[in-house]
């Protein structure tokens, strides 16, 4: 039985069934400080049904209650506070994490059921950004989140390999282009290409009616335009294989934009169906004037589809194919509107499932406080950054452990794994300053510390031999925080998946670590005591929780470093 409903349990006994522990439950608070207990019931709820003041309730129930389960049960006021028999919980705890290990806080709620997740989506042909990151990551923590609930979910990686731009950049292509040049740095010459034509263009309505030339044959599938757009695609996907590799992130799907090409009919033809379409200076919108947004634009004057088009054609094809409980776009805050033009298009179509798509937005990366640019010139290439943080790691394993078998590889767990946790160890709405030098440290709430913490508590481990783990000492105030950590587990995982918060992990992850340092520093582990088996069961179900608080955010967790 889990404790909330042990405590609502026994309330209900000493209130000789005057009110549901089902209902108790809903009512049982988590006191703000430890000293108050694990539980409180506030007895003023009870006054008006029972016709008694809450302090006379209170001494009633404690006057009744079966004291089996508990340290000690306290009046203060209104409340009945709950020390819950930590010898007990503490042991049943443990218990159930060495029996499951990973699995511990599992469940089965999502059985049969599909999670959509839209995630990553670069640009063809553009840089792999900052923001791409974090989305790769957010997307794929979530994903990992709905899993251990039993949810199938499907990543898609929601390719930007349609529109106007493929246009000018053919356009450019063919007037400057160089193909050996683009064959040996595809992305840089793509976008010298790009950000070239797209000034010109400015200037120059010759070059952008060329550019608008080239999309339309594009869009009605004229060889040679395809050719040259499959050949730019193809490049730009291997660079970008380079870094999901390096992220050891996988997708389910790579159906981008250019993937709904023949499937926007549809959506047009249900617009014009329910007599959604207007029309404003040539072009097709749907007015969302009483959702408070600008109209959603479907078609240009010239015929052509829009961002929008796809994104609507895309979340049929998916509601048709997964037949969704949710689909979820971890996208920039930036597109925050565009999001919601879709819902509300959604909405006006009548689809009652509108309000299962979920934009996860999330903030901006600044680099020594100024905006990554990727557009003109300086461009980070996220590949250098990744593998800079590696050597970082690198150079520390050198410095503290320079014997360590493998090496390269943790540094790789390590430095990876750190940009990774920093991404994503602060609400994701918050945007951060990306500084390798903090993000790396072992010190401080990283995830190297994490990792490093983890490998500490296996080398405890490995000393301590053949002795088996076994729960069942009395907790002291060290472990108790321990323990109170771990069996709230479950309501972590919960919250993390509600409020689509990979931190809520991040932040537990840290929380525990810490906690494991400071009983390390103060209780002697390896004492040859006859509590020596349960300390040790308690810390390698600590390392089992670490373990998977870091695969949760996609993050390795070397055994030693
Ligand atoms: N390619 C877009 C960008 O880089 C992101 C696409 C997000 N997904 C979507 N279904 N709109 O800004």
């Amino acid at each position: 039985m889990n404790e909330k409903l042990l405590v609502a349990t026994a309330i209900e006994a000493a209130l000789n069934g005057e009110l549901a522990a089902s209902e108790i439950e809903k009512l049982l608070e988590t006191p703000k400080t430890s000293a108050h207990g694990d539980w409180a019931f506030p007895c003023f709820s009870l006054a008006k049904a029972l016709r008694k003041a809450p302090q006379q309730i209170a001494q009633d129930i404690i006057a009744n209650i079966d004291q089996t389960n508990f340290d000690d049960i306290q009046a203060v006021g209104p409340y009945l506070n709950f020390h819950l028999n930590k010898k007990q919980v503490g042991a049943a705890t443990i218990d159930a994490i060495l029996k499951e290990g990973g699995k511990y806080a599992n469940t089965d709620e999502g059985a049969n059921r599909n999670i959509v997740i839209d995630m990553s989506s670069p640009n063809i042909a553009k840089p792999f950004s900052i923001g791409h990151l974090r989305s790769t990551v957010i997307g794929d923590s979530i994903s990992n989140l709905y899993k251990k609930q039993g949810y199938n979910t499907v990543k898609i990686n929601h390719l930007g390999d349609w529109g106007k731009q493929f246009g000018l950049l053919t356009a450019a292509y063919r007037m400057w282009g160089d193909e050996a040049a683009v064959k040996a740095d595809p992305i840089p010459e793509l976008l010298k290409l790009y950000v070239r034509v797209n000034d010109e263009a400015k200037e120059n309505p010759e070059i952008d009616q060329a550019g608008r030339d080239w999309f339309q044959r594009l869009e009605a599938g004229d060889p040679e335009a395809h050719a040259v757009w499959k050949w730019f695609r193809d490049e730009s996907l291997e660079a970008f294989q380079k870094i999901y590799q390096a992220l050891d992130v996988e997708f389910d799907s790579y159906n981008g934009e250019a993937f709904y090409n023949d499937k926007m009919d549809v959506v047009v033809d249900l617009l014009e169906e329910k007599h959604l379409l207007q029309e404003s200076q040539g072009a097709q919108i749907v007015d969302l004037e009483q959702y408070k947004l600008n109209p959603a634009l479907i078609k240009k004057s010239d015929g052509s589809t829009l961002y929008m088009t796809r994104d609507l054609a895309a979340v049929l094809y998916r509601k048709n194919t997964y037949n969704f409980d949710k689909c979820i776009y971890a996208v920039g805050a930036e597109q925050q509107i565009h999001f919601k033009q879709l819902k509300a298009v959604l909405k006006e179509l009548g689809f009652d499932w509108a309000d299962d798509i979920h934009h996860v937005p999330f903030g901006l990366v600044t680099k020594d406080g100024k905006k990554f640019s990727t557009r003109k010139g300086n461009i980070v290439k996220l590949e250098d950054t990744i593998l800079e943080a590696d050597r970082r790691a690198l150079a520390q394993i050198d410095a503290k452990n320079p014997d360590l078998p493998n090496k390269e590889e943790v540094a790789h767990q390590v430095g990876t794994g750190a940009v990774k946790f920093f991404d994503l160890k602060s609400d994701r709405m918050n945007g951060y300053d990306f500084d390798l030098e903090t993000m790396v440290s072992f010190e401080g709430e990283t995830g190297p510390y994490v990792q490093y913490t983890y490998a500490r508590i296996n080398s405890i481990l490995r000393k301590a031999g053949q002795v088996t783990p076994q729960a069942g000492y009395t907790p002291n105030d060290y472990s108790w925080e321990l323990i109170k950590l771990l069996k709230g587990y479950p309501a972590v995982i919960e919250r993390a998946t509600r409020e689509l918060e990979p931190s809520v992990i991040a932040k537990h992850a840290i929380n525990l670590a810490q906690a494991f340092n400071k009983y390390y520093a103060n209780v002697r582990i390896l004492e040859s005591d006859d509590e020596l088996s349960s300390r040790l069961a308690l810390i390698k179900a600590v390392a089992t929780i670490l373990e998977e608080d870091l695969r949760i955010l996609g993050i390795k967790a070397p055994q030693e470093m």
